[in-house]
């Protein structure tokens, strides 16, 4: 299956990604030229065109002529670049197709990055030993990754249909600027976002694009956060409105199949075990394992030994002790465990048979008598699907509120 849909053709209206100074402007029905101040008297035809909301408003035709060339760089042009986009040809494997990805978000400089922020190289990620870390190295994993659940939850709570998936990365990417940290993902060889976003048949390193959630997606969002010289990585599945009883099936045998991982943890566990585990607990549903991709130790590093394949049979040499961090992430499909990676941007890994993929996340300490699970839910986090009260989740499609629109 190849084709070229223009995706983005449909799209409605679009929010120009303004800077808070000019959503300022607009609130108080001010010119938009930085720094006048006056009252606005007219609007820009161009916003008005390419349906940006809100339209930027000048005092004046000169004010509009002054501020013409930066404000089309930055409000006309990335617009009329999501509207123009079109998906490159490809053997798509299923219906997804890629659209427009956002120019690069910045970091504020006084925050601490990880060594690839500045060149897109990760140093130290081929250690052969494994790191026993220090009571100092925990607390800072453990802080990461606590921020890291928190910026998971937030997206969450914003997952519905109509929202993009760039939408969702600016959530998470400003949600951590906020806290002084910095989102992993952003530039690690040369990843573009803050977050990973994997939708339908993607099975990880989704990119977050312009593509609106649909009605009946899943969509995983995979959070890393790097603060004060460590990570914590994690992620999990959610549905955008109402989705169908068998990906309902496989998103939960995922989350169930890391959980069983998870509390098999303790020191003298084999790292080939967790495989086992994992394909017991996926079982007779028929879904497969992904191999392609594995845990990892994480730390001070994003990925590093050891490797904690998913999958039954595996040769993954060693055993947990006590002091070891790493992540356990299994990606569980409906049909085919065979992957693929879109070529043109290097990243999106999907189903080789189009069939939908669930993962789940956690980084885990391995202590004296089992694990700390340090990406771990707390009460606050948004309930997952079976977790909703029955009321909602049982409710039928036509008494549920209306989705917000998209924009
Ligand atoms: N967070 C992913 C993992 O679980 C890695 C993403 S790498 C990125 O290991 F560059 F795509 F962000
Ligand atoms: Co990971
Ligand atoms: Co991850």
């Amino acid at each position: 299956m190849s084709d070229a849909t223009p995706a983005a053709a449909a799209a409605p209206a679009v929010a120009a990604a303004a800077p808070a100074a000019a959503e300022a402007a607009a609130a108080a029905d001010q010119c938009a030229s930085a720094g006048c101040g006056q009252a606005a008297k007219q609007s820009c035809p161009t916003c008005i065109q390419l349906g940006i909301t809100p339209v930027a408003r000048f005092c004046s035709q000169e004010c509009f002529k002054g501020a013409w060339k930066e404000h089309n760089i930055a409000v006309h042009k990335p617009v009329k670049e999501r509207l123009n986009f079109v998906p490159p040809p490809f053997d798509y494997t299923g219906d997804l197709r890629p659209a427009w990805v956002s120019p690069r978000r910045t970091v504020p400089a006084h925050i601490q990055k990880p060594d690839y922020a500045a060149n897109g190289q990760p140093q130290g990620e081929n250690q052969h030993s494994i790191h026993i870390n220090s009571a100092a190295e925990i607390k800072g994993i453990r802080a990461a990754s606590r921020l890291g659940r928190q910026a998971l939850d937030l997206a969450h709570a914003h997952i519905r249909p109509g929202i993009t998936t760039d939408e969702i990365d600016r959530i998470v990417h400003d949600f951590i600027i906020s806290k002084d940290a910095y989102p992993s993902p952003l530039n690690y060889r040369f990843f573009p976002k803050s977050c990973c976003t994997s939708v339908n048949e993607v099975i990880c390193h989704g990119i977050p694009d312009a593509r609106p959630l649909q009605d009946g997606d899943i969509v995983n969002v995979d959070v890393t956060v790097y603060y004060k010289g460590y990570h914590g990585d994690l992620n999990e599945t959610f549905c955008v409105g109402n989705v169908d009883e068998k990906s309902k099936e496989l998103i939960k045998t995922t989350h169930d199949a890391l959980m069983a991982a998870v509390a098999a943890v303790q020191p003298g566990v084999q790292f080939r075990d967790f495989g086992e585990i994992i394909t017991k607990a996926v079982g007779k549903s028929g879904f497969s394992v992904v191999r392609s991709y594995c845990g990892h130790g994480i730390g001070s590093v994003f990925h590093t030994s050891p490797s904690i394949p998913h999958y039954a049979r595996n040769k993954a040499v060693g055993a947990c002790k006590p002091g070891m961090v790493f992540s356990i992430e299994p990606m569980i499909n409906m049909g085919t465990w065979k992957d693929k990676t879109w070529t043109f941007d290097d990243w999106t890994s999907v189903t080789a048979d189009g069939k939908r993929s669930a993962q789940f996340e956690h980084t885990v300490l391995v202590t004296e008598k089992g694990c700390e699970v340090l990406t771990a839910r707390t009460k606050d986090s948004p309930p997952l699907w079976w977790e909703k009260k029955s009321t909602e989740a049982a409710a039928p499609a036509a008494t549920e509120p209306a989705p917000a629109a998209a924009q």
